[in-house]
């Protein structure tokens, strides 16, 4: 029995904001410094009051069109996201209602940029042991919320957007391995290190990163997990077809398909067009491939993600 992807959708809000646009708005910062140092050119920025669940469920509604099922098909859906709507109910309840499920198991996956494929191999897992059937797995996020705008080391870099995926069981090839990991002693190197306590928010509302540490760490964790899950599937890292990567900085994509000895033309990159979009890059850039024809059924796709906590997980999948 497989988890197999059935139907794929995204949606990113409003208009591209480029970095000349940040610039304007008073950010100390220029378009060829940002180009240089990420290969970001631009980004999608949700308007005040968007929410994660708002962006998910536009995201979610083009992956069943796709499948061509109905909500109520739905068993199981998991929303990775590090900027719920609410501290709770969880935004996957959220977009369940929204949808007009009732009865599926649905909750959220905290694993920041590395939480679609931690998604993912949990909804795998649930359709693999047979307990469930159909499975919705989104990454949604409005990383906007949570930059310091004053910051710019940080606030450049990222975006908002969603992706979603539809997963049936099958006995048709599907996800062939999952891996997921982490090593919370590095919790400090990337982090939003506030709460809301007594109605007041304690401690720092921001997001921080040591960004040559996250460089690091990324480049070195991304390159193992994709090994780790094509030996589980016993293929080589040069057999996959294409390599999604966590759109973070088109140095560390660059680097990890080198490390990987994958062709830069099998690499799908978006961060020039999205940034960093946390959960949502990778299902964003899998339905950008999907939908443009680049992926074909019988590939075999390799999906990865690294952050904050520090998380790395990564799914090989027969498409
Ligand atoms: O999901 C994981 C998310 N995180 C990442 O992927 C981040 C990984 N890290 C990186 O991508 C890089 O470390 C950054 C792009 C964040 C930074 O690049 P860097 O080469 O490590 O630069 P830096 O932080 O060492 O800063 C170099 C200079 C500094 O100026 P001085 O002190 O040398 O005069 C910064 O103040 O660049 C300056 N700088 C900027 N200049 C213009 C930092 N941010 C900006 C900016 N515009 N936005």
């Amino acid at each position: 029995m497989y988890a197999r992807l059935i139907g794929t959708g995204s949606y990113l809000p409003g208009t591209p904001v480029t970095n000349d646009d940040l610039a304007a708005r008073g950010i100390d910062t220029n378009d060829e410094w940002i180009i240089t140092r990420t290969g970001i050119r631009s980004r999608y920025l949700a308007s005040p009051g968007t929410t994660s669940s708002e962006l998910g469920l536009i995201a979610a509604q083009r992956a069943l069109d796709m499948a061509g099922i109905g909500a109520t098909d739905l068993d199981l859906i998991i929303v990775a996201t590090s900027t719920p709507d609410f501290i709770f109910p969880s935004t996957a309840c959220l977009i369940q209602a929204k949808l007009g499920n009732k009865g599926a198991a649905a909750f959220d996956v905290q694993a920041v940029c590395a939480g679609f494929t931690y998604a993912l191999g949990i909804a795998e897992k649930f359709i693999r042991s047979g307990s469930h059937k159909r499975a919705l797995v989104i990454g949604a996020e409005v990383f906007s919320r949570i930059l310091d705008w004053k910051d710019r080391g940080t606030c450049v870099l990222f975006g908002d957007g969603a992706g979603a995926v539809v997963l049936e069981a099958s006995d048709k090839p599907g996800i062939m391995s999952t891996a997921m990991h982490a090593d919370g002693s590095q919790n400090s190197i990337l982090n939003v290190p506030g709460q809301i306590c007594g109605g007041q928010v304690t401690g720092d509302p921001f997001l921080r990163m040591d960004g040559q540490a996250v460089f690091k760490f990324a480049v070195r964790v991304l390159a193992d997990i994709a090994e780790e899950v094509c030996q589980i599937a016993g293929i080589q890292t040069g057999d996959v077809d294409w390599l999604i990567p966590h759109q973070a900085n088109i140095r560390i994509i660059e680097a990890t398909g080198k490390k990987l000895g994958v062709d830069r033309s099998k690499v799908i990159v978006t961060v020039d067009r999205h940034g960093n979009t946390s959960a949502a890059s990778v299902p964003l850039a899998l339905d950008e491939a999907v939908r443009d024809g680049r992926i074909q059924r019988g590939q075999k796709v390799l999906v990865e993600g690294v952050g904050g906590g520090f998380t790395w997980g990564a799914a090989l999948l027969e498409f």
